[in-house]
């Protein structure tokens, strides 16, 4: 994996979080924390302790309003022993001189506009929104960049803006300094190349892109109706063993990403892109497996997942969802240390999800005799918890078997 694991709590639960790690051992102490810009802290854990790492418990031990997530920081974590000179105030007193070049006076306002975290992509760092934003930036321009660079160990530097509302989840990125804007992260040994100004890389999904890597696909098709740049579709070829992939996506430039990172994991002779709208797809009874990665809500894509189901064997649909809690009354909310009240918390999401999952595998249910003309059964396999958004907001995927009956 490129990176640190670290999980990203709230910065007033960060204490609690910290000694609940520790004392189930996941903590690595060898690491600093880091404070992020927007009041998020993130607390390294340790490699070896991912695979049965438990998000949702970790989330409802500490606190009910406290989400959490995992995350790999690109940032370097500093080792405790190497505190001192950080890479922070390094930037800071060359900027410092910088300025003094220039004739130029260091404020405090110039010392709140420094980067506090940033994603380091191999050579490119990608800074946040909120950092260089006073106009004195602007007339150092070029040298500004290459001192910036120079300070944080990077060749290329780019800028981000903010999510665009254009329906791909483009970045807005602008690149400050370098040649191209394309890079590769490693992850899971799966090799995933990206435009940073193009595509954005969804770090937030690792233990759904871990949990498919251990599947076992030999000998089934899978359809992976929203490929992006092939988070999925990847590890379901170079792990899982898929026979093949029918990979859609319809946004050009992930497009190109994926058909980069089918060459680059040399899985390209097993996967096949279509381009456009999936639910205007023309394929029919072929899947044995189909992956529904998108959020908020997949349901759009639910009629063709049936429709790609095959007649005589059926399969397994895997739907992401974001299901939303009830917000607990405010008398309820459990006091902090009281663990017994926690868990009911947890057992209230649980049984939210379970009813989300009832629903859902009756309209399936319907869908598929409806599309069909025969009956089917479903079973529900399996709730996944990948993601809080909010302390109510669950990422949740939904491994349904459905079956002629
Ligand atoms: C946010 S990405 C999710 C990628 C990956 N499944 C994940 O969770 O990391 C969703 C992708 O689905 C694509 N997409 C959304 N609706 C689509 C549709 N109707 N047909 C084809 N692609 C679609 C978007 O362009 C985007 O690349």
């Amino acid at each position: 994996m490129d990176g640190v694991p670290c999980l990203r709590v709230p910065q007033c639960h960060a204490q609690q979080f910290r000694e609940c790690l520790q004392s189930n051992g996941a903590l690595d102490r060898s690491l600093s924390l880091l404070k992020e810009s927007d009041e998020t802290v993130l607390l390294p854990i340790l490699p070896s302790c991912l695979p049965q790492f438990d998000l949702q418990s970790f989330q409802t031990m500490v606190a009910s309003d406290g989400a959490c997530e995992l995350v790999w920081s690109q940032t370097p974590l500093q080792f405790k022993k190497d505190r001192g000179q950080t890479r922070g105030n390094k930037l800071e007193t060359i900027l410092q001189k910088l300025l003094d070049s220039h004739g130029e006076r260091w404020t405090e306002e110039l010392k709140k506009d420094l980067p506090h975290s940033f994603q380091r992509h191999e050579d490119l760092v990608l800074l946040g929104e909120s950092c260089f934003s006073q106009p004195l930036w602007k007339k150092m321009d070029k040298q500004l960049w290459s001192t910036v660079a120079k300070a944080l160990k990077a060749k290329r530097l780019a800028k981000m803006s903010r999510i665009s509302k254009d329906g791909f989840r483009s970045p807005v990125v602008m690149m400050l300094l370098g040649e191209h804007s394309w890079v590769t992260h490693v992850d899971n040994g799966v090799k995933y190349e990206f435009d940073v100004t193009k595509c954005m890389f969804s770090a937030g999904n690792i233990t759904e892109k871990l949990r498919v890597a251990g599947f076992d696909c030999r000998g089934e098709t899978v359809v992976d109706l929203y490929a992006g740049i092939g988070y999925f579709t990847l590890p379901y070829l170079v792990h899982a063993k898929a026979s093949h992939v029918h990979a859609c996506e319809w946004n050009p430039d992930a497009v190109e990403a994926l058909q980069r990172n089918l060459k680059a994991n040399r899985v390209s002779d097993r996967c096949t892109i279509h381009q456009g709208d999936n639910r205007q797809l023309k394929l029919s009874d072929i899947a044995e497996r189909v992956n529904l990665g998108l959020i908020p809500s997949s349901e759009d894509g639910w009629p063709v997942a049936c429709r790609l189901l095959k007649r005589a064997t059926g399969g397994i649909l895997h739907i992401h969802q974001n299901v939303t809690s009830p917000l607990p009354n405010s008398t309820a909310i459990p006091a902090i240390n009281d663990t017994a009240q926690r868990f009911s918390g947890r057992k209230a999401d649980r049984e939210v999800w379970q009813v989300w999952a009832n629903d859902t595998a009756n309209r399936i249910t319907s869908l598929l005799k409806d599309i069909t003309g025969t009956l089917w059964k479903t079973n529900i396999q399996h709730i996944e918890h990948v993601k809080s958004y909010a302390p109510h907001v669950h990422h949740v995927v939904l491994d349904l078997e459905c079956r002629p009956s």
